[in-house]
């Protein structure tokens, strides 16, 4: 479920200002843009020698960790930070006339020296560098890792943030965040390109690959810039489509550019000025652009970039008047310059699926952008396909001719006074501002933060293909249950009706059944017959469009789905009652033909899908079942649900699946059948472990319900405030104590913790506990009012609340009614129960109770104890007046 509130993050990254780098300044916006959503966010960095001028300021809630960046690196900063210190403030680089920087050693943005003229310390300083750059992995930066590793140490017990974030490049960023991942901390690795890059030096190559290896393994979510770097990292790792993200780079919508001063270069209006901002990569052609400015009287190119190669230099320096080299322009300077120039200009990388990061940053401008590349018409292009899609530019061949083409109609359009064409598509460009690629970012770090007691978590099963006892389907695999054309859903209950309704959206024919003929007349009317959010919608559109009907009996279908209760006796026993799992079998037996599937979904003890598979063998000895001596012509799987009332649909689609097979077989087309329309993961494993899971999931709920509802019963009798108690504990760092309440409902928690007590009951000692401490908190609740009424005997009482949760209308092993009854009949005339889903109590078998149900404003006016049992929605804004005793069993009116 999604955790609204601020998280604390830990981001590890070489690359943050003051360093001058791409990588850097993605991390300098995403750190910013995450701070502005609210979030504690710390960096862990490096120490760095630039003085980080022209970069967008650090924000005041952003705390930067810095350490020692190796000798090298520590060495160039601490003596870049002694000259500052001497010298005063530093001014700017300056940009017009194409000088570069002026420093005795200066290095470029990978921290590599790039200057010519060194003395001897200098070229000693080089050869060092040079040595080490070849024995580190992955290149000299990694000298940080040592200084690193135990600051990230120190951070992970200091602040414990609730994820950790690396950013790649260099690798050793990775590696500290399997370090973190390895402590148990969720950890999101922005990878950007794949660790293992054509520019990987081949010493490193296994490394490399062993590295991308283990984050596709272990980290909850990998961040790439493409989808290209996704489809890769999917084919080499089999990193599923719901671990991977592409974040591009992004542009800020409104950056704080500097001042008007000397440094910016100035534009003529009388002739064209093109501008490109960044390197010059081997991968990036450029002759042909040089070819064609040089071909174009009236226009010029402006280059601002550290360092030039040799050939442009050359042009530069003949023709000053058609290549003009900017030198270092700091990133907001440089931002300035785009917004003044005509048009901006950027070179293809070799590979057309990549779009450099610059490209993003021109969208901000809002200037024209030339795109030159091989070929524009190429639909793997994926900057020629942002622009298309924003109106921000056009793409050109690659090609002297064709660009002077071009230039030449703007040049004549400007010379005639008017501007190059540049229609935007309205909102095209919004989604890759900063701010947008941050909230996609909150997204995936909120949907990989959930909450638990400890800060000690099992790691998730590695979803790297393994064996067949559990594997994770990636999404892209062909899903076997394709060819799955119709299903039977047995059961049309909170559980059977949302899934075949789903299904039926999805395309399937779906034939619903049900013993119930009011469920069965219902759905055929097209309405749902119980409350949950769009079902009714759901519901109508599935009848409406003949892909959904009810029925009395099992209809022929290619998979079957069966979703009928699994309750426990009464009696001190609770033993699991799975009879209506084993009708639901016999009664499909019949229709069944070879190659159908059947999944059981209702939350059973251990061992029931294998009971199903028997029972259905017996009746059906013409096919063979799993778990019989011939390979199977019925396959059988268990599925168990997860989904929360009240968010049914929503969680149908998101929930991750765990889908156990009698056979491997099984489970891979049980899963290929649920991937119509689930979008979480799809985990396989056995229906023995299926089933467990499952019984666990509740058992470790009712577990820490009772540790809830414990602490309130004791801080009762000692006279102290149990929200206040847990409140405070829960400041704690690896506290996080659930509410206490009126006991435990519904058809689940109170339920399914019994079936493993009654399968393992020496071994379940704590779980059966649990259950009772539960059971026991509503009769703790009445003896409370009783307490309180003994001292008035005339008290009214206002049950506030009727269900076993709020807002949804199912009363199913509800404490709060239990307690409105047991009240009820021992005070007659004196308790008046409200309850805003009252209407739905007939349905449930309850019309006939004793209650006295009045709406809610009314009985608290008319109370004099009043008693809140369940937090509805509308509860929250009612007010008992001064003198009534308020008992609010759930905390509502305290939040
Ligand atoms: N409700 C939940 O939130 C939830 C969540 C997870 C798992 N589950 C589990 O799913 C299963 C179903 O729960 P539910 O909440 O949907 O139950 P439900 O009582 O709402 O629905 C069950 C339906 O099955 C029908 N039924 C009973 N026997 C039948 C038979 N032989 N043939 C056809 N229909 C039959 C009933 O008439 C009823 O309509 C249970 O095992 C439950 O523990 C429920």
């Amino acid at each position: 479920m999604a955790d609204e509130k601020p998280l604390r993050l830990l981001v590890v990254a070489y690359e943050f200002p003051p360093s001058p780098s791409p990588q850097s300044l993605r991390w300098s916006y995403l750190t910013r843009e995450l701070v502005a959503l609210g979030h504690d966010v710390h960096v862990l960095a490096p120490d760095h020698p630039a003085d980080g001028l022209g970069l967008p300021a650090i924000p005041p809630g952003l705390t930067v960790h810095r350490c020692f960046a190796g000798p090298l690196m520590g060495f160039l900063a601490a003596r870049a930070r002694r000259r500052r210190r001497s010298a005063g403030p530093p001014a700017e680089p300056q940009g017009q006339g194409g000088a570069a920087v002026a420093a005795e050693v200066e290095l470029n943005w990978k921290g590599r020296l790039w200057h010519a003229g060194l003395n001897w310390k200098g070229r000693m300083f080089l050869r060092a560098q040079r040595l080490m750059e070849w024995l580190l992995f992955p290149d000299l930066r990694g000298e940080w890792k040592p200084w690193a590793k135990r600051r990230m140490q120190a951070l992970l017990d200091e602040i414990r943030p609730d994820v950790v974030i690396s950013s790649h490049e260099p690798a050793t960023t990775l590696e500290l965040g399997l370090m973190a991942a390895r402590r148990g901390v969720r950890w999101v690795a922005d990878l950007g390109d794949p660790v293992l890059a054509p520019y990987t030096p081949r010493r490193w190559h296994r490394r490399a690959e062993a590295l991308e290896r283990e984050v596709c393994a272990r980290a909850e979510c990998v961040l790439v810039t493409t989808d290209r770097a996704a489809a890769l990292l999917a084919r080499r790792h089999g990193l599923p489509a719901d671990r991977c993200a592409v974040l591009t780079q992004g542009y800020d919508p409104a950056p704080a550019l500097p001042p008007d001063g000397p440094q910016d270069p100035r534009f003529d209006t009388g002739r064209l000025e093109l501008l490109y901002t960044g390197s010059f990569y081997g991968f990036r052609r450029h002759d042909a652009l040089m070819e064609a400015v040089l071909a174009t009287p009236g226009t010029r190119l402006n280059i601002a970039s550290v360092k030039v190669p040799d050939d442009i230099a050359e042009v530069a320096r003949r023709s000053p008047g058609a290549i003009r080299l900017l030198g270092f322009m700091p990133h907001l300077r440089a931002l300035k310059a785009q917004r003044a120039v005509d048009v901006l200009v950027n070179i293809a990388n070799d590979d057309p699926c990549q779009v450099p990061g610059k490209l993003y940053e021109y969208l901000g401008a809002r200037k024209p952008i030339l795109h030159l590349c091989p070929d524009p018409a190429d639909p793997a292009d994926a900057a020629a396909a942002l622009l298309a899609g924003t109106g921000h530019g056009v793409a050109c061949r690659n090609d002297a001719r064709d660009i002077a083409r071009v230039l030449r109609a703007w040049r004549d359009l400007k010379q005639a006074g008017g501007t190059v064409p540049f229609v935007p598509t309205p909102d095209a460009a919004a989604g890759h501002a900063w701010p947008a690629i941050a909230a996609r970012l909150d997204a995936i770090i909120r949907a990989r933060h959930r909450p638990e007691a400890g800060s000690e978590r099992t790691p998730p099963p590695s979803t790297a293909p393994r064996n067949d006892k559990r594997m994770s389907m990636r999404r892209d695999a062909p899903p076997s249950g394709s060819e799955i054309a119709s299903l039977a859903v047995i059961g049309l209950g909170y559980i059977g009706l949302p899934t075949a309704a789903m299904f039926a959206a999805s395309g399937l024919r779906v034939y619903g059944v049900d013993i119930s003929q009011r469920a069965v007349d219902s759905v055929n009317q097209g309405r749902a017959h119980i409350e949950e959010g769009d079902l009714d919608a759901l519901v109508e559109r599935g009848v409406k469009e003949g892909r959904l009907s009810a029925h009395l009996d099992p209809q022929p279908a290619d998979a079957f789905i069966i979703a009928v209760p699994t309750p426990v006796g009464h009696d001190e026993n609770h033993a699991p009652d799975v009879s209506y799992v084993e009708a639901a079998g016999r009664s499909l037996a019949p229709v069944l033909k070879k190659g159908d599937l059947v999944i059981l979904e209702s939350t059973s003890p251990v061992g029931t899908t294998g009971m199903l598979a028997r029972v259905m063998a017996e009746l059906r000895p013409d096919l063979a079942f799993p778990g019989g001596d011939r390979g199977p012509d019925v396959h059988l799987a268990y599925c168990p649900e997860r989904i929360i009332p009240g968010q049914m649909l929503r969680e149908l689609v998101d929930n991750d699946r765990i889908i156990g097979g009698m056979t491997p077989e099984c489970a891979k087309r049980a899963a290929g059948l649920y991937q119509r329309f689930v979008k979480g993961e799809c985990l396989l494993t056995d229906d023995r472990t299926a089933e467990m899971v499952k019984l666990t999931e509740n058992a470790y709920r009712d577990v820490n319900i009772a540790f809830a509802n414990e602490l309130s019963m004791i801080c009762d009798r000692l006279g102290i405030d149990a929200w206040d108690v847990i409140g405070f504990a829960n400041r704690h760092p690896r506290v996080s104590i659930l509410n206490p309440g009126p006991g435990v409902g519904g058809h689940c928690i109170a339920v399914d913790p019994w079936f493993i007590v009654a399968s393992a009951p020496e071994q379940a000692r704590l779980i059966r506990q649990a259950r009772e401490v539960n059971d026991h908190k509503p009769l703790h609740v009445i003896a409370k009012v009783e307490q309180a009424l003994a001292g008035r005997p005339d008290a009214r009482i206002a049950c506030l609340g009727l269900t076993y949760k709020p807002d949804v209308d199912d009363f199913r092993e509800s404490p709060a009614l239990q307690i409105a009854r047991t009240l009820s009949e021992r005070y007659p005339g004196r308790v008046l129960c409200a309850d805003p889903f009252e209407a739905a109590l007939p349905h449930a078998g309850l019309g006939e109770l004793d209650l006295q149900l009045v709406p809610a404003e009314e009985a608290v006016q008319s109370a004099d104890i009043v008693l809140l049992l369940v937090g509805h929605k509308a509860f929250r804004r009612l007010a008992p007046g001064a003198g009534k005793q308020v008992m609010d069993t759930v905390g509502l009116w305290r939040r």
